[in-house]
């Protein structure tokens, strides 16, 4: 399958203070999502996700558990982080933590590329550093507190006070590379998106670039600079390389580059170190910048980010638990647009369950394949002329494949499922225009009866398609019910970008019964 180009999409890796929201899944299920499609669509497809486990965060709170860092960052990735990828089906070709020694090796290797060539030396900062977002900030960046912080500055993201920090550091010479990235916005306009977080870069840059503090030597919980041994990598600069020294940077020069470069996914409050730190740090390195930074909104609560930290967060299993994995995903991602914020309440959450998947979508497949059953012994009909109705099927079918394929490039991943369920409202109506309980009972328009059916079963084949990479689960139990494993073979193996070619439903094939793919959910009164 892996014959086409090469892709390679990443999530953030991940802060292993605490568990998982669905803040965090968000990212996950986005970049799950975006992997599946192209990895479906048979191009050498690798998706990254993984931990950030060093830095002053993490080491507070593992001394407030009585745990040394690298216990506690073991006992949560194994307990809660790589669980969560189960719980919403991501399916990651590989799982990075910042402590292992892959990691480790290659950060020195690049730091030693970066000191050789002159782009750090030592200075002195004073500044006012948010453990919350492992960065120093502007007084830009701070607004005033209110409740117990009422009179004190605070920052922005996290509603706390900040930490005024004098040290003794290393710097990297980022405010060198002010121009090339300027130049890297313009000549690359798909580098820095959607157009918002574009401009903002730009804007951010236009203002002047700093030299950025790279080292810490007030706690040693990070990696050592290969020259200085008092000194940690700042948890920023160290976390930003995963991206590559996962992919074999310093180690593997065949897998580097056939996997780099990478397209990354991340939230817009942590876009500036994406779109400005890591490609002037690959810049001045040698290596080839991102093919792409995707910054998305943030998912609120009564109108905030959600965080823990304000204790806005949402387990995703408390979803999940009810709901399931597909539904999850999907959710999250047509009901958002990709890019922008939006809220979460489990009241649309129920609405669109209902509306959408249980009785769209769910009812049209448990419906389709009732009437086959029925009215041909379970077996798919041979169509005969088609009319310009089932014509007009055949089109939002070829449509929505290609629009939603497009999408997918823009990763304007709502879109696509929009483009898609194009279908579902499109066949849905052509049943209850077609009335085939009314086709059924005069034996003259048998042959008409079948070219209806074909044509909604056909559809459903495409659809099944189109949806595995955001609902995997009930797109197979559903591909399993049409039969057409023996003819087409299984639903991972479907061209996605062909699969809006009509006419692949052998008639003939022999289908199966369908248990709802979207049960009702009971919800207490
Ligand atoms: N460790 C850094 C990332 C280093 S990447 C080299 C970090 N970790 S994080 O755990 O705090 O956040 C990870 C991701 O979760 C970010 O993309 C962040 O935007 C996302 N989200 C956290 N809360 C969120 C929402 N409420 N809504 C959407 N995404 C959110 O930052």
């Amino acid at each position: 399958m892996a014959s086409g180009r090469s892709f390679f999409v990443t999530t953030p890796i991940f802060y292993v203070n605490d568990v998982p929201h669905i803040g965090h899944a968000y990212t996950e299920v986005a970049a799950d999502v975006v992997a599946r499609w192209h990895r479906q669509a048979g191009d050498d497809t690798w998706l990254l996700t993984g931990t950030d486990e060093h830095g002053q965060k993490i080491l507070r709170t593992a001394t407030a558990n009585g745990a040394t860092p690298q216990e506690w960052a073991d006992r949560l990735v194994e307990s809660a982080w790589k669980p969560l990828l189960n719980t919403i089906s991501i399916s990651n070709d590989d799982f990075i933590r910042t402590t292992e020694e892959r990691h480790e090796v290659n950060v020195q290797k690049f730091l030693t590329t970066l000191y050789d060539a002159g782009f750090i030396y030592t200075g002195e900062y004073e500044g006012a550093y948010c453990v919350g977002c492992e960065e120093y900030k502007q007084p830009s960046d701070l607004v005033n507190g209110a409740g117990e912080y009422d009179g004190q500055q605070v920052c922005a993201i996290h509603s706390k006070p900040v930490e005024t920090l004098h040290e003794k550091n290393y710097f990297f010479r980022m405010s060198d590379f002010q121009q090339q990235l300027l130049d890297l916005y313009e000549q690359r306009p798909e580098f820095v998106q959607p157009e918002s977080a574009r401009n903002e870069v730009i804007q951010f840059v236009k203002q002047g670039l700093d030299d950025l503090s790279i080292s810490r030597s007030t706690f040693d919980w990070g990696i050592k600079l290969p020259w200085d041994d008092t000194h940690v990598v700042y948890v920023w600069f160290d976390a930003l390389l995963n991206y590559i020294t996962a992919v074999g940077y310093g180690y593997d020069e065949a897998q580097f580059s056939s996997r780099w470069p990478a397209t990354h996914l991340v939230g817009k409050d942590i876009l500036r170190f994406h779109a400005v730190i890591w490609p002037a740090m690959l810049m001045a390195a040698g290596v080839e910048v991102p093919h792409q930074v995707f910054g998305h909104g943030w998912l609120l609560v009564g109108g905030e980010k959600m965080s823990k930290s304000k204790l806005t967060g949402i387990a995703p299993n408390d979803i999940t638990d009810t709901f399931g994995s597909d539904a999850f995903r999907y959710y999250f991602m047509s009901a958002i647009s990709f890019g922008q914020d939006g809220s979460f309440s489990w009241e649309d959450l129920s609405a669109r369950y209902q509306a959408e998947l249980a009785n769209g979508f769910g009812n049209l497949a448990s419906r389709a394949l009732a009437m086959v059953a029925k009215y041909f012994e379970s077996v798919v009909p041979t169509p005969s002329e088609y009319t310009p109705e089932d014509r007009a099927i055949i089109d939002v079918v070829a449509a929505a494949a290609l629009q939603a394929d497009a999408a997918i490039e823009r990763v304007a991943i709502n879109e696509a499922i929009a483009e898609i369920w194009t279908i579902v409202d499109a066949l849905n109506g052509y049943i209850t225009d077609m009335q085939p309980w009314a086709l059924a009972k005069e034996e003259a328009q048998r042959e008409r009866l079948a070219t209806v059916l074909y044509v909604v079963v056909e559809g459903i084949r495409a659809l099944t398609v189109l949806l595995s990479p955001v609902m995997p689960h009930a797109t197979n139990v559903l591909w399993n019910a049409l039969g057409v494993g023996g003819s087409l073979g299984s639903l991972e193996q479907q061209p996605i970008r062909e699969a809006g070619q009509w006419g692949q439903l052998a008639p003939g094939t022999g289908i199966g019964a369908l248990e709802p793919l979207f049960p009702r959910i009971e919800t207490p009164e």
